[in-house]
């Protein structure tokens, strides 16, 4: 049975647990139902009133949403209020000051406990020391910080002064570091020495060299550099400071810069179906609220939860649910900055029996590793571990299949813990459709419903409504809060990604595939629609990795494509053709390894083909069409049932059958 259509059967439904539902948030899908009704009723009305009551506003808006410019849509755009103000003032005035905002657990177990207090102290120390270095409001500041308190006090300290910040992946290549740099135009990085990961130090700072190295940084003024490990790293007199003295004898109090709602809170990188990457701008306000309003939804949070969301900052999960979510709604949360599997398999379920974790949010190629290795070593299965302090779990980044769900809610859950499967994206800003762990029975393999507000839908190629059973586009129909506000630097692209004409313009395009199940209306995502491919979670363009290949002098063309995985869910498989005959045997071996440092190079190890197959040419029609759906089937090892007439080179796809 295909993976489609274990979907389509499976008809399992886990309730969620009573005692659970009864004090949660949103009690019961009457509760859900009647915040949903709001949202139908009067659209804006319901918006308002949750900004009103879940935001401190230093001044209130009047106009809540204001689509005289769609699709470049405002929120609340009157309104003035200051993000870092909101996370951290807020909670020493609510009597949070002495309580654990981070525990932090470095690689090595080492574990130090900031209250909100400290944190405040620190975002206000590291704001003062930007402004110091001249960093203003509006100017772009690139953050490349390994997982640490100190990433977190950078995000919060670009927004207390109104800077607009843009994180970088600490995997992200030189290369893809500088085209960030210079597309955000920022005038400043912050970075560390190294980072240390699974027992490893890895260097950063040498990194940030590099990428200004390539040249076009002229407008970076300065590099603050945290001290990590204490590696040796060269500082270039008059561009690099270390954070510990450009913070020196700043006091620990900064005046809050108030911002306009719409005033870029950050931009953050991420894939499309071209080559370059898009640099997707968030709001303060209407991000802030939705990050604020889905800890309460969808992670229930209460005051003595320990929540832990096990992403990196380097990505929006970690920008919504780790850097601003838990602090805006005074959640103590830990935050990790090693990985899986190190010292062991077992670390995230000792973590969770360590301190206590109440909810726990991660992505299913974590489940799905860490299952093949408690197969591999009984030792680090969570049977092994105390985990009765959960009572929600999460998953994000990908579909969870269905046989990964019934593991992670048996031995991870022990049957007592809902799973939340949230599906959102970079643009969303927050959860879109997710079961409401205190609300929706659930189904393993569905995110279920979108959350109330969240006009979500199925259609069709020309954006007129699919009936239920019907799989199709997945679009959302007015506008929300937290959404993507444009891309930075091209409002054309913005436009056409998202709002495009053939779906008639106003309907926002996700980029997914989606079908409801005819009895319950549960949405069930069936995968990316355009070039995007999710590997590991992680979201990469097959003509970026296309145009990474072809970089290289051997390289004459290339095309990549996703292929089915039991771990990461799908992995690359780059088809390449060389300027120079068809490697075999061990040349060819030796020459993918080279193509793949190469774009390990070009873009950062994440983006490394697993496999590169080379042919004479690619399978093109005669009108040189390169025809991915074959290359797909031809990843997957099968046979190629569909008709191949109109294919100019038959012979060629014989030799693409072969793996390096
Ligand atoms: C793409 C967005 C969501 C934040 C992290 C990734 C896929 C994400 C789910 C889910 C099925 C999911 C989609 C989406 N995706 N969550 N629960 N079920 N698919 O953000 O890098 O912007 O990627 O991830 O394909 O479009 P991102």
């Amino acid at each position: 049975m295909s993976e489609t259509d274990s979907l389509k059967q499976e008809s399992r439904m886990f309730e969620p647990p009573a005692d659970l539902a009864r004090n949660a948030a949103i009690s019961g899908m009457e509760g859900y139902r009647t915040l949903c009704a709001e949202a139908e009723r009067d659209y804006e009305g319901f918006w308002a009133r949750l900004a009103n009551e879940n935001l401190a506003w230093h001044k209130p808006f009047t106009k809540t949403l204001d689509e005289s410019a769609a699709p470049f849509y405002k929120w609340f755009e009157d309104g003035q209020l200051n993000v870092s103000y909101n996370c951290l003032d807020r909670n020493l005035q609510n009597g949070n000051a002495g309580k654990t905002a981070v525990i932090f657990e470095a690689d090595d177990g080492k574990v130090t406990r900031v209250t909100y207090q400290e944190l405040h102290d620190k975002v206000c120390q590291v704001a003062n020391g930007l402004k110091s270095l001249g960093v203003k409001k509006g100017d772009r500041v690139v953050i490349y910080m390994p997982m640490s308190v100190e990433g977190i006090a950078a995000m919060q300290a670009c927004a207390r002064i109104g800077a607009t910040h843009s994180v970088v992946f600490g995997g992200f290549s030189a290369k893809s570091l500088q085209e960030r740099i210079i597309d955000a135009g920022a005038v400043a990085v912050v970075t560390a020495d190294e980072q240390v990961r699974g027992g490893k130090q890895l260097p950063l700072k040498a990194i940030v060299d590099e990428a200004i190295g390539m040249g076009g940084c002229e407008h970076l003024k300065s590099v603050v550099v945290y001290r990590r490990t204490g590696g040796n790293v060269a500082m270039q007199a008059g561009r690099d400071l270390w954070l510990h003295d450009v913070t020196a004898n700043q006091p620990a109090t900064c005046e809050p810069e108030f911002v306009g709602a719409e005033h870029p809170l950050f931009i953050l990188y991420t894939s499309g179906s071209t080559g370059k990457p898009k640099g997707v701008q968030h709001s303060s306000g209407g991000y802030l609220l939705w990050a604020m309003l889905t800890m309460k939804w969808t992670f229930d949070i209460k005051p003595d939860d320990i929540f832990w969301c096990t992403a990196d900052i380097g990505w929006v999960t970690g920008h919504t649910y780790i850097a601003y979510g838990p602090l805006a709604i005074g959640a103590t949360q830990i935050v990790f900055e090693g990985v899986p599997t190190y010292p062991n398999a077992g670390r995230f379920w000792d973590m969770i029996a360590r301190h206590k974790a109440t909810i726990f949010y991660t992505a299913p190629t974590a489940i799905r590793s860490l299952i093949k290795a408690s197969e591999a070593d009984a030792n680090v299965h969570p049977k092994n571990f105390d985990l009765s302090s959960l009572r929600i779990l999460g998953s994000v980044g990908e579909p969870i299949n269905p046989e990964a769900w019934m593991w992670y809610y048996k031995n991870v859950g022990r049957e007592k813990c809902p799973i939340v499967d949230t599906f959102w994206q970079t643009e969303t800003g927050g959860h879109m459709i997710t079961p409401l762990p205190g609300a929706t029975p659930m189904v393993p393999g569905s995110c279920t419903l979108p959350l109330p507000g969240i006009m979500a839908a199925v259609v069709d190629e020309t954006g007129n409504d699919l009936p239920n059973g019907q799989g199709g586009i997945l679009v959302v129909k007015r506008p929300w809060p937290s959404m993507i506000r444009t891309i930075w630097g091209d409002p054309e692209r913005f436009k056409k990604s998202y709002f495009p004409e053939e779906l008639g313009g106003t309907l926002y395009l996700a980029g997914d595939g989606s079908i409801r199940n005819e009895k319950t209306g549960y949405f069930t995502i069936t995968g990316r629609i355009d070039d995007v491919l999710n590997v590991s979670g992680h979201r990469m363009g097959t003509m970026e990795i296309e145009s990474a290949l072809v970089a290289h002098p051997l390289v004459a063309e290339s095309a990549v494509v996703g292929k089915p995985d039991e771990t990461t869910g799908e992995s690359i498989c780059a088809f390449v053709v060389l300027k120079r005959a068809r490697p075999e045997g061990d040349e060819a071996k030796q020459i993918a390894k080279e193509l793949r440092d190469w774009v390990g190079k070009e873009i950062g190890p994440i983006a490394k083909p697993k496999e590169i197959r080379f042919g004479d040419n690619l399978p093109k029609t005669r009108s040189g069409k390169i025809m991915r759906r074959l290359l797909r089937v031809l990843a997957k090892g099968e046979q190629i049932t569909q008709d191949v007439s109109t294919l100019e080179n038959p012979a060629i796809l014989d030799q693409l059958k072969q793996a390096q």
